[in-house]
């Protein structure tokens, strides 16, 4: 079997949609990068997504861009064509490009040192250093992404770019999300591992009053009166981020009832809590513990419950069943660390590009994904600021699904692309606003309200679409062939609390 993978391209994108159960499409920002760029005038920057003051822009790239210069890193990805990067250093630092955040217009090249140039094709991203002056070429029109903070260059026409249309006639307004602030649950500090089951091999454990067990298909928790169960194998999948993404961004929900909320530092596990029924019956509980604590026991049951064979991070058609008595263990598959960046991949002493000798094949849906890195030619002594890896090469090596990692580092603007395949292990409800950039084939989003499970959207990604997940939402993305996403996430810790006051909105933009 082969299969091919869809990119987009100005020429030729079909874009997805949202599709409302109740809801407004506005609240998605749902747009598509070649559709802006194949509508906006050659090289103006517009913006696709915005979180707070960083933003990522689409640029239709065609004959030679102004110089541009920034106090701050920015990073470029080719989406489309062929795309020359040339940087100088300026001998002096550049006035108003220094007091302000985002990319300045130079009405000519200062006095500079060349630094070097990068040529990208599909796929492949570039370091924009900080405190250069660079200029973009291409000889034929192309399109591109930029990483970075919004400027006197950003331009913003949300209303004629995103989906306006398809609103659902009254949405209710989902409940007031002010309930952590309000109560301090004591933290639980009971942790017992039972002994092994004479029967099936596995241990029990016992968190505060949660008692985990499993047999040959499920897994249970149970809290007093309260008792739960669900398929292992989905089990093991949403436990395997939870402890792999240490508890992650807000609420992990490895189903309807069952879940974690991340208070960095502290963790809340829960049984039905996210579930209106569950609230509205009193059947809900919540306990809290130190991180560190529940982390430890996480593992313990992660290590104890993953079979030989079962990687609970592989598409379900590239592992082994987690099901059946205990049959020995896997821990080289459930101790990879997580790949993130310092700067961006690829540059000297950050993380490596992924190749066959660094133990990372091309994936079998991915075999027909250009693997050359871009050209970069460097002036001596500027090895560590000019830099291009295959971004798309990358992805199509990832030995693993739905466990984004981290690129390419803007302060708190964080690129986490990763490869993904059949279903996310989690219905992810998150604590802040993040953005999805689909960079190749086809997710579909099923998204619900964030505090009670309603149906809300869905949201069909196709290569070059851009959407927003409001803060006030869960997701879970479904995708037939394996494909490349782009998780877009500003990790600021201030967010949550800010969101939780109503001091910042759910959604990121108003239009
Ligand atoms: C998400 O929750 O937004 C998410 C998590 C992991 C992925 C993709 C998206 O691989
Ligand atoms: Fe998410």
């Amino acid at each position: 079997m082969t299969f091919k993978t869809k990119f987009g391209a100005l020429a030729d994108h079909q874009k997805g949609r949202v599709d409302v159960i109740d809801d407004d499409p506005r609240n998605y920002v749902f747009s598509n990068v070649f559709d802006v760029a194949s509508r906006a005038r050659p090289w103006e920057r517009v913006c696709v997504a915005k979180n707070f003051e960083y933003v990522i822009e689409a640029v239709r790239a065609s004959g030679e861009s102004p110089f541009w210069t920034a106090r701050h890193d920015e990073f470029v990805l080719c989406m489309d064509g062929e795309l020359t990067v040339e940087l100088h250093k300026p001998n002096a630092p550049i006035g108003g490009a220094e007091a302000r955040d985002g990319a300045h217009r130079l009405d000519a090249l200062p006095s500079s040192k060349p630094m070097g140039r990068v040529v990208l094709q599909r796929g492949q991203m570039a370091l924009l250093p900080k405190q250069s002056a660079y200029q973009l070429r291409a000889a034929a029109p192309s399109a591109a992404i930029i990483q970075t903070i919004e400027g006197p260059e950003t331009i913003f026409r949300w209303a004629e770019i995103c989906q306006t249309d398809g609103a659902s006639a009254s949405r209710p307004a989902s409940p007031t999300r002010a309930t952590a602030l309000d109560r301090a649950l004591p933290l639980q500090t009971r942790f017992e591992t039972g002994a092994a089951d004479a029967d099936t091999g596995y241990r029990a454990f016992t968190v505060g009053g949660f008692a985990f067990e499993r047999d040959r298909y499920f897994a249970y928790v149970r809290h007093g009166e309260v008792r739960h169960q669900l398929p292992v194998d989905a089990f093991l999948r949403a436990l395997m981020r939870d402890v792999a993404w240490g508890f992650f961004y807000g609420t992990v929900n490895f189903d309807d009832v069952l879940g974690t909320t991340n208070f960095y530092g502290e963790v809340e596990l829960f049984l039905g809590a996210k579930n209106e029924s569950f609230v509205r019956a009193g059947r809900d509980v919540t306990e809290r513990f130190a991180s560190a604590d529940l982390m430890k026991t996480f593992k313990a049951i992660l290590a104890d419950w993953t079979n030989e064979g079962f990687d609970p991070f592989a598409a379900p058609l590239e592992t082994t069943a987690a099901f059946g008595a205990k049959h020995g263990s896997n821990a080289k598959a459930i101790e990879r660390e997580r790949v993130s960046a310092r700067r961006m991949v690829g540059l000297p002493g950050d993380t490596e590009v992924r190749s066959d000798r660094t133990g990372y094949p091309v994936n079998r849906m991915f075999e027909d994904v250009p693997q050359h890195q871009p050209t970069v030619e460097v002036e001596p002594g500027f090895e560590h600021e000019v830099s291009g890896f295959n971004l798309f090469s990358y992805l199509s090596r990832s030995d693993v699904t739905w466990n984004p990692s981290v690129c390419s580092v803007l302060r708190e603007s964080l690129f986490c692309p990763t490869s993904e395949e059949y279903i996310l292990p989690i219905d992810h409800g998150n604590d802040r606003v993040e953005w999805f950039i689909q960079l190749s084939d086809e997710i579909v989003w099923d998204v619900k309200d964030g505090a009670t499970g309603r149906p809300r959207a869905r949201v069909t990604m196709r290569a070059g679409d851009v959407a927003a997940m409001p803060a006030d939402i869960r997701h879970r993305g479904f995708s037939t062939k394996r494909s490349m996403l782009l998780v877009w996430e500003n990790g600021s810790p201030q967010i949550p609390d800010l969101i939780r006051r109503g001091e910042a909105p759910v959604v990121p933009v108003r239009f």
